[in-house]
């Protein structure tokens, strides 16, 4: 059986065909617009209403699966370039249009979040899933051409990869009493692992383990952070892409980013026309109401364009600074943190005023080693560490990443600064005692990408069933 989007393309005008798909609207007691979720496009099935039972034709309302059978004709009307005249049709799954929530109207994305069981059935959220598999298939594709291999890292770990210590514990203790130690702590000796463990931060670490094996390994899957940031870039759940390469110093990590990036965002201009256009003209829709300086500064499918023609900025941390200090916003006490000295971590309103600036993606690089993560390579200086920060037009930190430390005295050293369990992490330490060698990755937070190519603007609306702080509906 042929899908909507096949019959569009193919137009087999002249044959008679059979096809599923849900009622999006039934007008005139004759025109049926059918949607199967294949493409944003709905099939016009034109049923002579004289010639069939009323009850039936009663049935074909807003929502209800129905299949119908007929001759694809081309279009007398306009708006559609072919039509199906029905034969015959099931309703196989009524719709009381009384009860069912999704009327023929613009709902407010607010109402679709809590009917998420049902908002994949409208024109936004069809297209946005189908723009995200597009995108992960496209990572999938890049990766593959590029010689790497998909690493499978663990969802449940004992480590804290990102030392930040936001993470979901996992255990079967009985949470009212659990198993004690002699000093009164919790005794996960006694757990299902034997240790604490909880849902992975990120999938780092393994990945290096598996780079300093197999060269170019990437990892693409779940990613937990119990951050209560409740913003419209955080998810509690959210999926992360970390390439890790061997033999990479930081400026190869920068140019892998930026070649990877294109890459993706190429694809989706090219596979997801359809879609495209319509979030395009939903986002010019949606800005309508917004005051002239907070609208898009391009459409949507021109500032992807933009992304891929133009190269990312790459400024230093310390020259990121200058500007900010120096910036209208800082002197004029408008930005909520105002940088006042060298060392200061940046805060999204900073993020969006360099990418503001320069007019472009900003790759930020070399980072105070206090502000970054523990694994980071220590420069020369001692002060800074090989971190990048990948800035995108209103999105802020698409990606972060940075050269590894290799050197197992450094990392020793490092992990006792930041007070991390050299026990713990032993087996990580052994990469830097075999064979150790410059290595390089970066992670990509997959709803920020979804949420850039899509021009939504909030990341519970990329991904089907968000979890956030208070929210694990579905
Ligand atoms: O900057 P982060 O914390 O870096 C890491 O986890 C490194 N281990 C990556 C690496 O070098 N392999 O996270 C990387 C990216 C961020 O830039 C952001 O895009 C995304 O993951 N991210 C989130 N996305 C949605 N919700 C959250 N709570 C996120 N936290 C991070
Ligand atoms: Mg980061």
């Amino acid at each position: 059986m042929l899908l909507i989007k096949d019959i569009l393309q193919q137009q087999p005008i002249g044959t008679t065909l059979s096809l599923r798909g849900w009622v999006r609207t039934f007008r005139s007691n004759r025109f049926i617009a059918l949607s199967d979720g294949s493409t944003i496009k709905t099939l016009q099935a034109v049923v002579d209403f004289e010639n069939f039972d009323e009850a039936e034709l009663k049935r074909i309302t807003t929502g209800a699966a129905i299949s119908v059978t007929g001759d694809l004709v081309k279009s007398q009307g306009r708006g559609q370039e072919v039509e199906l005249l029905v034969r015959s049709f099931e309703v196989l799954g009524d719709s009381n249009p009384e009860e069912y929530p999704l009327q023929p109207k613009k709902h407010s994305l607010e109402f679709l979040r809590d009917i998420a069981h049902l908002r994949m059935r409208t024109n936004t959220f069809g297209a946005v899933m189908r723009l995200r598999h597009s995108l992960a298939f496209a990572v999938h594709q890049y990766f593959h051409k590029q010689n790497f291999f998909w690493l499978h890292t663990p969802i449940i770990t004992g480590s804290d990869a990102e030392g930040a210590g936001e993470m979901f514990n996992v255990s079967i203790l009985d949470k009212k009493n659990p198993p004690l130690t002699e000093d009164g702590a919790i005794d996960y000796k006694q757990d299902f692992f034997e240790k604490e463990t909880n849902l992975t931060v990120s999938g780092q670490l393994e990945a290096e383990l598996g780079a300093t094996a197999l060269s170019k390994v990437y990892t693409f899957g779940p990613t937990f952070r119990a951050e209560n940031s409740n913003t419209s870039r955080h998810l509690a759940e959210f999926w992360m892409i970390e390439p890790e390469v061997a033999f990479a110093d930081l400026n190869d990590n920068m140019d892998l980013a930026e070649d990877f990036l294109k890459y993706v965002i190429r694809f989706a201009l090219e596979n997801c026309q359809d879609d495209l256009e319509f979030l395009e003209k939903r986002l010019l829709d949606e800005e309508k109401s917004k005051p002239q300086n907070e609208r898009s500064a391009m459409p949507l499918r021109e500032k992807l364009q933009f992304v891929i023609d133009n190269n990312f900025r790459r400024v230093s941390y310390t020259e990121a600074i200058d500007i900010l200090r120096n910036s209208k916003p800082n002197k004029k006490k408008k930005f909520k943190y105002l940088i006042e000295e060298w060392g200061a971590d940046l805060q999204s309103e900073h993020e969006k005023f360099l990418v503001q600036h320069f007019n472009a993606p900003v790759i930020l690089f070399d980072y105070p080693a206090k502000i970054k993560a523990f694994y980071m390579r220590l420069n020369d200086d001692e002060k800074t560490v090989r971190a990048m920060d990948i800035l995108f037009p209103g999105i802020g930190e698409i990606v972060g990443g940075s050269q590894r430390e290799e050197r197992y005295d450094v990392l020793k050293g490092k992990m006792n600064d930041f007070g991390i369990d050299e026990e713990e992490l032993s087996w990580y330490l052994d990469t830097r005692k075999f064979g150790t060698c410059v290595h390089s990755g970066f992670g990509l937070g997959f709803e920020r990408l979804v949420l850039f190519v899509s021009g939504m603007t909030n990341i519970r609306d990329v991904i089907p069933f968000p979890r956030t702080p208070g929210n694990a509906e579905f």
